[in-house]
């Protein structure tokens, strides 16, 4: 935790649910109960096929609403795509741009993922951007290398605590069960900060700083307290309600 920052853990359902999994999410918007929100943000971000009815299903409680990626351009001829703007159509608040899946799957750069969290801002979005190593980095020592790069590439000049959120997801953890110890975890997410500060000053101090990969309910509490983890971004275990709300839970009595 950073003294001051409300801490935020948000969903990713990746490419996951249908229709019927929407139970989840009204289940997930119930638990989110005003004395949970007081000490969290939660935010879910289902598959775009949903992002409407969930805003919907979640408008008037505290549960928040994000998508996982969009194109840099506003609309245009990109078959497939959908921008930032349709995003805030559908009355969503959040973005996750620059996932590793995203930058594997689909060979996107840093140029690129700057690219989306400006498109998120100029919607009125907030960008969820995600930066971290790949296990033969983590290997080769490189880590700290790494972010740093993605940090000076892909979170553009301007970045405010108000429309930016850094998500760490060292990618060897991503839905492996493997986590880094809380220690480890204190001296990556210490060397984040130290980061943003020097590259946007007041700025980087207040910026949320989430740890992802393989958050579960038995592991949160230790990995939520650490210093400089303002949240988590949470895969599988965010298909649950019950899951994603053990994990909030974490501080509730904080
Ligand atoms: P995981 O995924 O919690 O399933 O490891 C995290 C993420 O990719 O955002």
């Amino acid at each position: 935790m950073t003294p001051d920052i409300t801490p935020l853990v948000a969903g990713n359902w990746k490419m996951n649910g249908e229709r019927d999994q929407l139970d989840q999410l009204a289940l997930l918007a119930r638990g989110v109960d005003a004395d949970l929100a007081d000490k969290v943000d939660v935010v879910v971000c289902p598959p775009a096929t949903l992002l409407y009815v969930a805003t919907t299903l979640s408008e008037d409680t505290a549960l928040e609403v994000g998508a996982q990626d969009c194109h840099n351009e506003s609309k245009g001829a990109h078959t497939g795509d959908i921008s930032a703007e349709m995003i805030k159509d559908c009355m969503a608040e959040y973005c996750i741009v620059g996932h590793s899946e995203r930058r594997t799957d689909h060979g996107e750069s840093d140029y690129h993922v700057a690219g989306k969290a400006q498109a998120c801002w100029r919607a009125g979005l907030v960008a969820i951007i995600c930066i971290g190593e790949t296990e033969a980095e983590y290997d080769a020592g490189s880590a700290e290398q790494v972010l740093k790069r993605q940090i000076m590439q892909s979170v553009p000049e301007g970045a405010t605590e108000d429309d930016t959120i850094i998500a760490y997801e060292p990618v060897w953890a991503i839905g492996t069960g493997k986590t880094p110890s809380p220690e480890d975890i204190e001296e990556i997410h210490a060397f984040i900060r130290e980061e943003l500060a020097t590259k946007f000053g007041g700025h980087g101090e207040r910026m949320r700083i989430l740890y992802g990969g393989s958050v579960k309910p038995t592991n949160a509490s230790e990995i939520l307290a650490v210093n400089n983890v303002d949240g988590a971004l949470v895969g599988g275990a965010s298909l649950k309600a019950a899951d994603l709300l053990a994990i909030c839970e974490s501080y509730r009595h904080v």
